[in-house]
């Protein structure tokens, strides 16, 4: 048998930290500069949702809202889905702290619990223990790669009506039992801050297969206006073909 790197034996591969992060490329570099010079950059131009269509898609997500990082992403999900002051929402002990601060910014209350060793994500049964009756969402976190049980997870969620919001910040295009992450719970939060594995310096999505938040969440992000509402052009009430409770 070949000897571990750890123990002096040759890498299977590059270690990531010899890699010089992000990578760049041409090809990106004149896409950039063709967007530039578009003008085209926000107000949900056409590259926008060209890509929010696309990265949903490819996780398995009927919708994708573009936000500004992957903290906003967590936040406006959690206001998305009524959460606030008075409210317990329960996350991982190991996390970026980026998890925990979005339940704060909302006005709900963090309640930690273990994760499990052969994961390092939140343990399931932990979660279980920690539910009570202000308990209101759970945040897996998909930590290093690895991936929370979101088979269990998402069982207890279900039986307690709890909302998930998946973390999926370091896991883009990750699958769960043929399903990309991120499209298993409630919303799946992304992050493509500097250090991730697609990055735009700062930038983050969330993907939801629920039409109703679909619209919240573009409303939570954006001053209230519906998603294909043009500057200046905000309307009342719901979008064609959807009714607000
Ligand atoms: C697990 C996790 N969640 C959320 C975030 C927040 O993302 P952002 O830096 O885009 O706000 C990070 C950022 O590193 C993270 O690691």
């Amino acid at each position: 048998m070949s000897k571990l790197a750890l123990l002096g034996g040759k890498p299977v591969s590059t270690p990531i930290n010899g890699i010089p992060w992000p990578p760049t490329s041409e090809k990106t570099g004149d896409k950039l500069k063709e967007l530039y010079l578009s003008r085209k950059w926000s107000f949900n131009s056409p590259s926008e949702q060209e890509f929010e269509k696309a990265y949903a898609k490819y996780h398995g997500a009927k919708h994708g809202i573009f936000m500004v990082n992957g903290t906003v992403t967590l936040e406006c999900a959690l206001e998305a889905l009524g959460i606030g002051e008075g409210d317990e929402v329960v996350v991982p002990a190991l996390t970026w702290i980026a998890t925990a601060m979005a339940v704060r910014y909302v006005g709900a209350k963090p309640v930690f619990v273990d994760i499990e060793p052969t994961t390092l994500c939140m343990d399931p049964k932990k979660f279980e223990k920690a539910i009570n009756p202000r308990t209101k969402a759970v945040i897996p976190v998909h930590l290093y790669g690895s991936m929370a049980d979101l088979d269990k997870i998402i069982k207890i969620a279900k039986r307690q009506r709890l909302a998930v919001v998946e973390d999926c910040a370091h896991m883009q295009g990750g699958v769960w039992n043929g399903r990309g992450v991120g499209s298993w719970g409630d919303v799946g939060s992304f992050s493509f801050q500097q250090s991730k594995t697609v990055s735009a310096g700062e930038a983050g999505i969330c993907l939801t297969n629920d039409d109703r938040l679909a619209d919240r969440l573009f409303r939570t992000k954006h001053i209230g206006y519906p998603n294909g509402a043009g500057q200046g052009g905000a309307k009342h009430g719901p979008p064609e073909g959807l009714t607000m409770p």
